[in-house]
């Protein structure tokens, strides 16, 4: 009888121990850095290279001529999901650069970052991290606002300078280590 009563006992202190043993973690959040640049931001960015790929001139701008109102549409649905996909990345509540076990690009190689490197450069500057992701935000709205007026000058200008509002957060957040090879290779280009 008393074996009987001894379990619910017995059961209860081991969840409260398998709680304790747990490491405090954040990783209860909705979405994490990485999720949001693999899963959208990325994506969805490439949906607006490919777009601009394709209707560019020599003189790297778009060629209107190459352009007709079903891909000017497509460009700005394209543009206007990259904006809110960094406007939500800029107003997380806090960030977890990746839950356990998920790595990141290059992590493993020498010379690469972790995700808690990262975690610590984004912890140290939450606010330029929340002000890089607008700037995208910012950017994306006016390709959008560009695709809208069927202006392919503004929008390949726009398109072409997009890599540098990503690689600008990357410099600060992901591989600082690595700025000035960054910079060298992004002049020669
Ligand atoms: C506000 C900062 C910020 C902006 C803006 C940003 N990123 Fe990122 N991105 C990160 C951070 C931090 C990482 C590294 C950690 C991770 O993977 O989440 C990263 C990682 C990545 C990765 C690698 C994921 C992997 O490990 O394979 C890709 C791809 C990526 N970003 C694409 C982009 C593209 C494309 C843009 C621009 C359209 C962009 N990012 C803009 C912060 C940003």
């Amino acid at each position: 009888m008393n074996n009987f009563r001894l379990l619910p006992a017995l059961a209860v202190l081991a969840l409260a121990l398998s709680a304790c043993s747990k490491e405090p973690s954040n990783d209860d959040v909705a979405m994490t850095v990485h999720e949001a640049m693999t899963e959208h931001v990325d994506v969805i960015a490439d949906e607006v290279w490919a777009i601009g790929n394709e209707s560019i001139a020599d003189n790297a701008l778009i060629d209107n001529a190459l352009m007709d109102d079903a891909k000017w549409a497509k460009l700005a649905d394209a543009a206007t999901r990259l904006q809110g996909a960094a406007t939500d990345l800029g107003g997380f509540e806090h960030y977890v650069v990746n839950r356990p076990g998920v790595t990141i690009s290059d992590e493993d190689v020498p010379g690469g970052t972790t995700s808690e490197v990262v975690q610590k450069h984004i912890n140290s500057n939450t606010d330029d991290f929340r002000g890089m992701a607008h700037a995208l935000a910012a950017h994306a709205g006016d390709i959008a606002a560009a695709a809208k007026a069927h202006d392919g000058a503004q929008a390949g200008k726009l398109i072409g300078q997009l890599d540098g509002v990503c690689e600008s957060c990357h410099l600060e957040f992901w591989y600082p280590q690595q700025r000035e090879l960054v910079e060298a290779a992004m002049k020669n280009t």
